[in-house]
């Protein structure tokens, strides 16, 4: 079903966004630190049109559901809560949004930790600022985007998802400060591409775990007596601070100084030994890994062409990133998909996109 079909005429306008893998700088965003992601090529088409009743309504394609929004003081769960979030942020902004008709549909594969519902934001708010011609820039979009996300899908998740998905493309890596915003365009390490492998093992517990990690730091940061972690750079700081604060602030000083490694320019070995420690310390000190993930992770870095691998997202299961040499990220996965499966798990490469080139 398209648009036309669902609602009976044309959109109006449309508008899309990429998902995105973060390669380094994990769980740093909402302690203000460094981030290194990157946009993948899968991406979400926000359709819009004006509704002809006074109801809000959404259709996912990949779903095939429909939600019309009866009640605005009652906000919808799923897809249409992230798009509901969205037009609430804008009116509460000021800005006044009509009722419209919605559909949505996405190549950003749903929880593996990929962002889909960052793309799924920042398209909409593409979208609405073409239709109605709202003055509002990238970085804009994606501070409305995280506020929706915040404030309606109940995730205290940082900016880094938003920022990438409104303002990285899939050929640099965007170096990004959290605190400031203040970013960086690089190229990618040399002679390496990006392999994105699923665990296939859902996200459980994620947004619970998220926000309790969020919780923990910021306590972290009010025992040091600091803003935010972000401003803590020995690491020897963090020993006085009370188990689990203290390998939750270690994970977070590392990781951030990882990132800044990287800024000052590293090769694509360095690049890789500096995502195998960024998984070992979110397994061991950020606790947010799972065994199969551990695993996958594990074949991936004993794997020749592998400079390096590691969670990526929230954790709690989801996806891996590996960074691999140029032009062997398909024989690679396939290599190592082979020996995840005889430890009884069934993974699946995301990126680069078989799905998407098959397509071209
Ligand atoms: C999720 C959040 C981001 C970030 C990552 C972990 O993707 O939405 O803001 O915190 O987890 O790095």
């Amino acid at each position: 079903m398209d648009f036309q079909q669902v609602f009976g005429k044309p959109p109006e306008t449309q508008a899309s966004a990429p998902g995105r893998v973060n390669l380094l700088g994990e769980h740093t965003d909402y302690n203000d630190g460094f981030v290194l992601p990157t946009a993948i090529p899968q991406s979400t088409t926000v359709q819009l049109g004006l509704s002809s009743d006074s109801h809000h309504h959404f259709y996912s394609e990949n779903l095939n559901e429909q939600v019309s929004i009866l009640d605005i003081n009652h906000s919808p769960s799923g897809f249409a809560s992230y798009i509901f979030g969205c037009i609430e942020v804008l009116q509460k902004a000021g800005y006044k949004i009509p009722s419209l008709c919605v559909y949505v549909k996405s190549s950003v594969p749903m929880g593996s930790g990929l962002s889909s519902s960052a793309a799924l934001e920042v398209a909409t708010l593409r979208a609405l600022r073409q239709l109605l011609n709202l003055p509002i820039d990238d970085v804009e979009i994606a501070q409305f985007a995280q506020q929706a996300e915040i404030h309606y899908a109940g995730v205290q998740c940082g900016i880094m998802d938003q920022m990438a998905s409104s303002l990285a493309d899939t050929e640099h890596i965007l170096f990004l400060d959290t605190r400031t915003l203040k970013r960086r365009v690089m190229p990618l390490p040399d002679n390496a591409e990006i392999l994105v492998i699923d665990s296939g093992v859902p996200r459980t517990l994620a947004t619970s775990g998220y926000n309790q990690r969020r919780a923990e730091c910021e306590e972290a940061a009010r025992s040091l007596g600091v803003k935010a972690l972000r401003d803590i750079t020995d690491v020897e700081v963090t020993e006085k601070l009370p188990e689990p604060l203290r390998r939750r602030a270690r994970h977070v000083v590392t990781e951030d100084n990882r990132v800044l490694e990287v800024l000052q320019g590293v090769t694509s070995e360095r690049f890789g030994e500096l995502m195998n420690a960024s998984h070992a310390s979110l397994r061991d000190d950020y606790e947010v890994s799972v065994p199969p993930l551990d695993t996958l992770v594990e074949l991936l870095q004993k794997t020749p062409g592998v400079f390096g691998a590691r969670l990526t997202g929230a954790g709690f299961g989801g996806a891996s990133v590996a960074l691999v040499v140029a032009g062997e990220a398909r024989s690679i996965a396939t290599y190592v998909l082979e020996q995840y499966k005889q430890a009884g798990y069934n993974g699946q490469i995301l990126v680069p996109s078989l799905e998407l080139s098959d397509a071209a």
